[in-house]
């Protein structure tokens, strides 16, 4: 797919294999192509790196950080576990979230937490909402913690968001989605990884070897979790454009028996798959 921007005629001219398509640029349609491109290049530029939340780098974009925000306001959780801190601003955003909801904590899991990403974590005045577990996400002894720290946790929410293999976060997946109440769910970050592998930092063998084609494979496997992301405001609007790095990565756990008639019910009401491509 090609697309030429002519901001004087303000059409989109769109070239996929040999037939060109003239997009109103002022347009949803136009939105949605500008958004893609915007995501592609922000990427590129490695834009997600260029943010702190209460004086620590967090690694995602505002657009994420807010839907995000908006699940913990949803579905108040206990316990937040995040696998893979970086510098622990992430961490800290959700601390702050539930500080002020005046509910909850945050458990983080990195395989490797490096010492001043520990100090800068440690001396922040929300530390004491932060329990950090140090080791790789899927050994089966850090899982163990986690499971501890969250026992009696009534409704935990889980991103993923260490390693991107389809391996690994179909591992974590595995893992982790235990943890999940019922109307909760596991968010799996970085799904954007098939619609930037042809950009120059990409790599083609994301096409296929990323978190969504996980996710694909966990959720067919797992009838008590769907791909559906929460009623957004904005989805509510005519935009239906997301604007995110993390697209089919909202894994909404339905019942807690996976074969059971609960959950095959919830899902005939609710089975909506959204995000780009
Ligand atoms: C994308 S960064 C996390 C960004 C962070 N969540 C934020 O929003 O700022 C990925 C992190 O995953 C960690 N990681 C990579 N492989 C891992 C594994 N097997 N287990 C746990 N963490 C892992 C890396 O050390 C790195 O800190």
């Amino acid at each position: 797919m090609n697309y030429t921007i002519d901001t004087t005629s303000a059409v989109i001219a769109v070239e996929r294999d040999g037939d060109v398509a003239n997009v109103p640029l002022y347009s949803t349609e136009g939105f949605e192509l500008l958004s893609e491109l915007w995501l592609k290049v922000g990427w590129n530029e490695k834009y997600s790196y260029t943010f702190t939340w209460m004086g620590i780098p967090v690694i995602q974009v505002p657009e994420d950080l807010i839907r995000i925000q908006e699940v913990v306001f949803r579905v108040q959780p206990d316990v937040i576990v995040e696998t893979g801190i970086a510098h622990g601003g992430s961490l800290i955003y959700y601390a702050s979230l539930l500080k002020t909801l005046g509910k909850g904590r945050v458990v983080g899991v990195d395989i490797e937490i490096r010492p001043h990403n520990r100090t800068a974590i440690e001396q922040h005045w929300l530390s004491e909402l932060v329990t950090l577990i140090e080791g790789s996400s899927i050994d089966e002894k850090i899982v163990a913690r986690v499971r501890e720290e969250t026992a009696s946790s009534q409704t935990t929410l889980v991103i993923l968001d260490s390693s991107h293999t389809r391996e690994h976060v179909l591992a974590e997946l595995e893992a982790y989605s235990e943890l999940v109440s019922v109307g909760s769910y596991v968010i799996v970050m970085d799904g954007i990884m098939a619609t930037v592998a042809d950009t120059p930092r990409g790599d083609a063998a994301w096409f296929d070897e990323n978190p969504i084609s996980a996710v694909e494979e966990f959720v067919a496997r797992h009838p008590e979790f769907v791909v559906e992301q929460p009623s957004w405001r904005f989805n509510e609007s005519h935009l239906r454009t997301n604007v995110t790095y993390a697209p089919n990565g909202y894994l909404r756990r339905v019942a807690y028996d996976p074969v059971g008639s609960l959950g095959a019910a919830l899902r005939g009401v609710s089975t909506r798959r959204t995000g780009p491509a």
